[in-house]
């Protein structure tokens, strides 16, 4: 079958986060040219996702309606920035998580570019204020926040500048969800976005309830693996509370004092350090020691566990 491809999108940085990607773009029949600044990073990169997307194809969990070897045709490498955004129509910036750096970057591209492209960031934490002020296309500027691994977790924070047209905003959201993203709008920005304030809410409370000797590190987690957890992969927050009682009305009027109560009587924000990060690392350690095999072992596992997910939430009808 012949490709026509979409695109071309630009990888500024081949690493974990570029290569994801890649493949995703890939997947949505997009060309993808990958850049980063040295040969043998491309090199290896080309290779990692070759074995990948072959891989995935023989499991039965390739994305898109192309082949492995159709997808592969689309992505190339380029050691050179010029020609690789060259008419791109999305740039999507994956270089390490160093403000100074990703500046030089973005003041680089928008030196390169013209109107009709959207400059967008993976930043995991960088404010769009303090990657794009002062950018002659500030408006085609955004953060495009993927999670780990992105091939399995679809979610993507879109977080604009307070300059970043709405255009922009609106086309990022309908190029996210044509590969298979899920995207949000976060409508105004904040530190951690929104995914990290919640994973830092849950993560410091946590944290407390084991320093303070409350429950051992093992049933912390098994309150999210075995608890809430499983909702929280269907359902959020909020529509939980919805479903807990006859409405959210309902489920404020009888369960919101009692919610404030609790919540007064979290403690301050967790050092972590000293006494309790040994006491939790031993314990995680006696369950997966913290060597690269067992590590790698163990993200495997992760990965088997949210690829067997996605299928069942894509099996559970759409309500
Ligand atoms: P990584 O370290 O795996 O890859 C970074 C790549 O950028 C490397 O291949 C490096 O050679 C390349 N690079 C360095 N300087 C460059 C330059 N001047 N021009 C072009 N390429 C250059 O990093 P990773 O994990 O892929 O992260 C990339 C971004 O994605 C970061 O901003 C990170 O915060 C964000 N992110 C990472 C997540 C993760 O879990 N790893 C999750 C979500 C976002």
């Amino acid at each position: 079958m012949a490709t026509s491809a979409a695109g071309p999108v630009a990888i500024i940085g081949s690493g974990l986060i570029g290569q994801s990607w890649a493949m995703l773009f890939a997947s949505g029949g997009f060309k993808v040219k990958l850049y980063d600044i040295e040969q043998q990073k491309i090199t290896n990169s080309l290779e990692n996702i070759r074995k990948e997307i072959k891989l995935l194809e023989q499991s039965g969990s390739l994305k898109g309606a192309l082949s492995a070897h159709q997808q592969l045709s689309l992505i190339s490498g380029c050691r050179d920035i010029q020609e690789a955004v060259e008419g791109a129509m999305h740039i999507q910036e994956c270089v390490p998580e160093d403000l100074k750096l990703k500046k030089e970057i973005f003041a680089r591209l928008d030196g390169l570019v013209g109107d009709d492209v959207v400059l967008s960031s993976s930043t995991s934490c960088l404010l769009p204020s303090r990657l794009f002020t002062g950018l002659a296309h500030v408006q085609q500027c955004i953060v495009a926040h993927p999670v780990n691994p992105p091939y399995y977790v679809p979610l993507v924070e879109l977080v604009p500048h307070p300059e970043t047209a709405p255009a922009t905003v609106d086309r990022t959201h309908a190029l996210m969800q044509k590969i298979g993203q899920a995207p949000i709008r976060v409508q105004k920005e904040i530190e951690g976005f929104a995914l990290n304030r919640l994973q830092y809410a849950i993560i410091s409370e946590a944290w407390r309830l084991v320093q303070e000797g409350v429950v051992s590190p093992g049933d912390l987690d098994l309150v999210m693996s075995h608890g809430l957890g499983l909702r929280y992969a269907f359902l959020g927050p909020l529509e939980t509370m919805h479903l807990n009682a006859e409405g959210m009305r309902s489920y404020c009027d009888r369960y919101g004092e009692g919610m404030k109560h609790v919540l007064r009587t979290f403690g301050p924000v967790p050092e972590f350090s000293g006494a309790t990060v040994e006491r939790v690392h031993q314990a995680m350690c006696a369950k997966v020691p913290a060597d690269p095999e067992h590590l790698a072992a163990r993200r495997q596992w992760r990965d088997e566990c949210l690829r067997r997910l996605i299928k069942l939430k894509h099996q559970v009808p759409p309500q």
